[in-house]
């Protein structure tokens, strides 16, 4: 029903989006990981998907639902999610990294439990570098010549607009949209700041269902423009 009276603004566009945090192991029962309840992604998925594209939603572990009619693959870690965002990313019109991907994971994750000794010693942890699955994405020939829009989001906890502006350049998407803090991870609440080549727009505090209708409706406009 809310389909039939959503105008069909993605109608034939297909839609590649992540969301929620990455997982990276330390041992089989240890990792880090990012503060991300994925509820922004998932309503943006279902947004579009309202509003008539093909959706497709790279998941990192989170405990939501799929939405109606959307595509979900379920993933892990940084590195798999990278994978099958380039598995899906040639077939899509449009991407949007909602996604709070780890940027470091411990440089050789134990293969079996580590045990502490007793002696009060703690293991010494080396991390590297993920992969960065917006800019990778963002810098590819398709995208750079606009057959595939990027969208990507900013986590910042302080100087939102400015840190939000340099990463736009750095990651070289056509739009940044961030969280207006202060502290909106598990909300359902939550505003948004648009960050573009000519400046910035707010989405002011609504749930983040009604922000991602919003925020799918001005990507469309972006999209046919
Ligand atoms: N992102 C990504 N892959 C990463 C890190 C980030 O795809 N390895 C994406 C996020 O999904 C988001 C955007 O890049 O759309 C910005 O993520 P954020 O963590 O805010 O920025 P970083 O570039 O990682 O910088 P920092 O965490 O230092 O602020
Ligand atoms: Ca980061």
């Amino acid at each position: 029903l809310v389909a039939a009276l959503t105008p069909q603004t993605l109608a034939g566009k297909r839609l590649l989006i992540t969301a929620g945090p990455t997982y990276e192991a330390i041992d089989p029962v240890r990792g880090i990981t990012n503060r991300s309840s994925g509820k922004m992604g998932f309503a943006i998925a279902r947004a579009a998907r309202e509003a008539g594209a093909q959706v497709t939603l790279v998941a990192g572990p989170v405990n939501l639902t799929t939405p109606h009619g959307v595509s979900r693959l379920n993933v892990t870690s940084a590195r798999d999610m990278l994978t099958a965002v380039q598995a899906q990313v040639d077939a899509a019109d449009l991407f949007i990294a909602t996604a709070a991907v780890a940027d470091w994971r411990p440089a050789n994750a134990a293969d079996q439990k580590i045990k502490k000794d007793g002696s009060g010693q703690v293991p010494e942890l080396a991390f590297v570098e993920n992969p960065d699955i917006l800019a990778t994405v963002a810098h590819s020939p398709r995208a750079q010549s606009g057959a595939l829009y990027c969208v990507g989001f900013a986590a910042e906890s302080q100087d939102l607009l400015a840190n939000a502006q340099t990463k736009r350049a750095r990651k070289q998407v056509p739009l940044l949209v961030g969280n207006i803090g202060p502290q909106t991870f598990g909300l359902d609440d939550n505003a948004l700041l648009l960050v573009d080549a000519h400046g910035h727009t707010e989405l002011p505090r609504a749930d983040k269902l009604t922000l991602a209708r919003q925020l799918v409706a001005e990507v469309a406009r972006r999209l046919a423009a």
